[in-house]
């Protein structure tokens, strides 16, 4: 047997407080537990069990539950966020009204929206905006649902089916993108067009500003109105007031020390999967990588074969890979020091007792605390409030100057403080705990709340089925950034997936996007794509000259606008490009070198060049598809005012005529973005 201590506090137990595990281990069962990341993790229920159980003690004369009226808060997530807020909100409400109300927190992807959603009476909806200002994919088909149903009463004149509905929504979302927290609006706006009745104001959250304290000015001014129209019942209850949230969200941890614990598990275990889902990576081999860039680039492109034999995916041109990716091990090895803790101990997770093991998300087995921070904890991302609030809770004993400081910072009359420490220079997790050495978070704790998870990377896939049915293509830009603290900042995912050789294995699986050709070869395409946003055309380019070769049939007109610095450099891809327009595969090829002469040349430019041109193709009564691929917070922008400004020339009217003639084309599915 394995000599097992457990960690509750950051060390091992030594003699005299093992008296204390039991104690603290029912302090453990009640700590409110969530998991900020959503990918395999599914823990309302838990967080539902520990909160009724807070919630139990001081209640005197609870109601019994047929009489309850019911709240519902439902989150649509990608990386947790929202999860964490609709929680959070749930049980600030049920700390007020506990006694006199059921509430049931859930992800919108599991809740069966037609059946239930027009039967709530109170609901509060969590949604992130992805993408070109769309759902997360756990909230595709209730966006389709209700934004069906709004149209149907607007413009059908069918009858409203949430007038006993009252809402409120929070959406989350960032302002550097075009599409602000669309998704949030849009829900909103169809819910008022379904007669459902808004509590408060929509809440938007801004992730490149302060999305927690978003969150917490929408939750009080939605408070109070709660309160104010006496919505869940005129009396606050004051015994369920007074319960004090005991402890942080945390796992059980136990270090198991002795002779040779061997680690049972690598936690890509899960990676025996098909391939086909988040939940299910297929362990893919890399078949091919090699460098983009020519030798006297100062920056770097790769290109990998992913080969997916023996798994389930199939994908089609203009599809996504995800890839779970990993820490690199100086990385790793730094947060270990900080931890106080060896790379080579050998932990066992287990949520808190007395909750229901339909999570089994935490890894079962053993793992060293090496492949955990790997493959696990984000350390790297800007540091968000609520974590470093958590992370500020275990330092509650460290004094000096330094405590002061952690202390501050976390409480409101530290907010500019902590703006000028955190927020503006996006301060990380390793950075906060390198400025404050003498917090050592127990793992427990760290891995329950302070650090998120690692998530996975997304690739557009550069390859096209016809010719590469099991190998996917990734054209991948190899991030290596001064960050705003100064430091130097490879980029988690491109630089582990930089190293990797022929023969090494990639947890790995196929997401679906609506980024498509259009069906038939004769139809024209305008394709905008500087940068590594020419992968996905790559996979167009390939599955159009296979379909060709095989049908016979002719081939539409195809622009390919593609952007680097300079044509010596960067120019990626170069001879297959050539080659296809050689063949007649690209009819077009628009090339900018934004740094081979004085004058910064983008594909914008060119755009404009050709605007009568592309035009011609693209515009509503003609047939041509647009497709633009690449960043989101610049060049995806000018793109699109490029366009609009066609859009207005051709019609002679105004910017917002310009606009409504774009939309039209995103309505017919005929201007489609890829962008990130
Ligand atoms: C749908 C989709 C398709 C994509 N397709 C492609 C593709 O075809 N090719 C491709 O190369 N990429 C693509 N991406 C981007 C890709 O998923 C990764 O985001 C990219 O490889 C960078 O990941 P990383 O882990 O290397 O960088 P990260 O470590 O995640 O860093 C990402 C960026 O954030 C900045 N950053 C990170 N931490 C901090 C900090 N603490 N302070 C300040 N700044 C910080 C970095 O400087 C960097 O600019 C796509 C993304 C999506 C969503
Ligand atoms: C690839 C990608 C695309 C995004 N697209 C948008 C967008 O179009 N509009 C927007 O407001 N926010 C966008 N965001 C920002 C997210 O909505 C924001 O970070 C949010 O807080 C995520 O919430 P979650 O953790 O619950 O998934 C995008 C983020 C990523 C990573
Ligand atoms: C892949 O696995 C998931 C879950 O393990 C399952 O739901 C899905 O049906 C499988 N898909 C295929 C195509 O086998
Ligand atoms: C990253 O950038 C720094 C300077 O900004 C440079 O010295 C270093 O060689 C680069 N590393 C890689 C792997 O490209």
């Amino acid at each position: 047997m394995h000599d097992i201590s457990l960690e509750l506090l950051g060390r091992n137990l030594s003699a005299p407080s093992l008296g204390l595990a039991s104690v603290v281990l029912v302090v453990l069962s009640l700590a409110l537990f969530f998991f900020q990341k959503k990918v395999s993790l599914k823990s309302s229920a838990l967080a539902d069990t520990a909160t009724s159980l807070l919630q139990k003690t001081p209640v005197a004369a609870s109601v019994p539950s047929a009489d309850k009226s019911k709240v519902t808060f439902l989150y649509g997530t990608q990386t947790g966020t929202a999860e964490r807020f609709a929680k959070q909100l749930k049980s600030d409400l049920q700390e007020q009204y506990g006694d006199t109300h059921e509430f049931m927190v859930e992800d919108i992807e599991d809740y069966d929206h037609e059946e239930l959603f027009p039967k709530e009476q109170l609901v509060f909806l969590f949604l992130a905006t992805y993408g070109d200002g769309d759902p997360t994919d756990s909230a595709i088909k209730f966006h389709k649902w209700i934004t069906e149903a709004a149209k149907a009463t607007t413009e059908d004149g069918a009858e409203q089916s949430l007038t006993g509905v009252r809402f409120s929504i929070f959406g989350l979302g960032n302002k550097q993108y075009e599409h602000f927290a669309a998704m949030g609006k849009r829900v909103n706006e169809c819910m008022l067009q379904l007669g459902a009745k808004e509590v408060a104001p929509r809440g938007d959250g801004d992730d490149d500003e302060d999305i927690d304290e978003d969150f917490e000015k929408w939750k009080e001014l939605l408070l109070a109105k709660v309160e104010e129209q006496k919505i869940m019942g005129g009396e606050v209850s004051r015994a369920s007031t007074e319960v004090k949230r005991i402890s942080l969200p945390a796992y059980e941890v136990q270090l198991l020390a002795g002779a040779d614990p061997k680690p049972t598990l690598n936690m890509h275990m899960m990676a025996s999967g098909n391939g086909t889902a988040p939940q299910s990576p297929f362990l893919a081999r890399v078949s091919t990588a090699r460098e983009l860039h020519r030798p006297d680039s100062e920056r770097s492109c790769f290109h990998l074969e992913v080969d997916m034999t023996g798994s389930a995916a199939s994908y089609e041109a203009g599809d996504h890979v995800g890839i779970y990716v990993e820490n690199s091990a100086d990385i790793v090895e730094e947060t270990c020091r900080r931890l106080q803790h060896s790379p080579e101990t050998v932990l066992q997770f287990r949520h808190p007792a007395g909750n229901p093991d339909r999570l089994g998300t935490c890894p079962s087995g053993t793992v060293t605390l090496r492949t955990a921070l790997a493959q696990w904890a984000d350390v790297l991302s800007p540091m968000r409030k609520a974590a470093f609030q958590k992370f500020a809770e275990c330092g509650k004993e460290v004094g000096g100057a330094e405590g002061e400081r952690l202390r501050r910072l976390a409480g409101p009359e530290g907010k500019e403080e902590f703006a000028a420490f955190v927020q503006q220079p996006q301060r990380c997790l390793l950075e906060v705990m390198q400025a404050f050495p003498s917090v050592h978070p127990p793992l427990g704790v760290f891995f329950g709340c302070i650090a998120s998870r690692l998530q996975p990377r997304f690739y557009s896939l550069s390859s096209g089925p016809g010719v590469n049915p099991k190998s996917l293509h990734v054209t991948c830009a190899v991030v290596n950034d001064t960050v705003p603290t100064g430091r130097i900042h490879k980029g988690v995912g491109s630089c582990w997936l930089a190293c990797k050789q022929p023969g090494d294995r990639l947890p790995s699986f196929v997401r679906r996007s609506a980024f498509r050709l259009p069906r038939q070869l004769d139809v024209p395409i305008v394709m905008i794509g500087p940068g590594t946003g020419l992968a996905p055309f790559r996979g167009f380019m390939q599955q159009r000259a296979w379909l060709h070769k095989k049908s016979g049939k002719e081939l539409g007109p195809a622009h390919l606008f593609f952007g680097c610095r300079k044509r010596e450099h960067d120019f990626i891809y170069q001879e297959e490009l050539e080659q296809w327009k050689e063949e007649g595969i690209i009819s077009h090829l628009h090339l900018a070198f934004s740094r081979a002469g004085p004058e910064k040349d983008y594909v914008q430019h060119k755009l404009k060049q050709e605007a009568a041109a592309v035009w011609a193709l693209i515009q509503p009564e003609a047939k041509g598809y647009v497709y633009v691929c690449g960043d989101a917070k610049h060049m995806a922008k000018d793109v699109h005012r490029e366009l609009v400004e066609m859009a207005r020339l051709a019609c002679g009217g105004s910017a917002s005529q310009g606009e409504a003639a774009l939309q039209k084309l995103v309505d017919l599915g005929r201007y489609q973005r890829d962008v990130w």
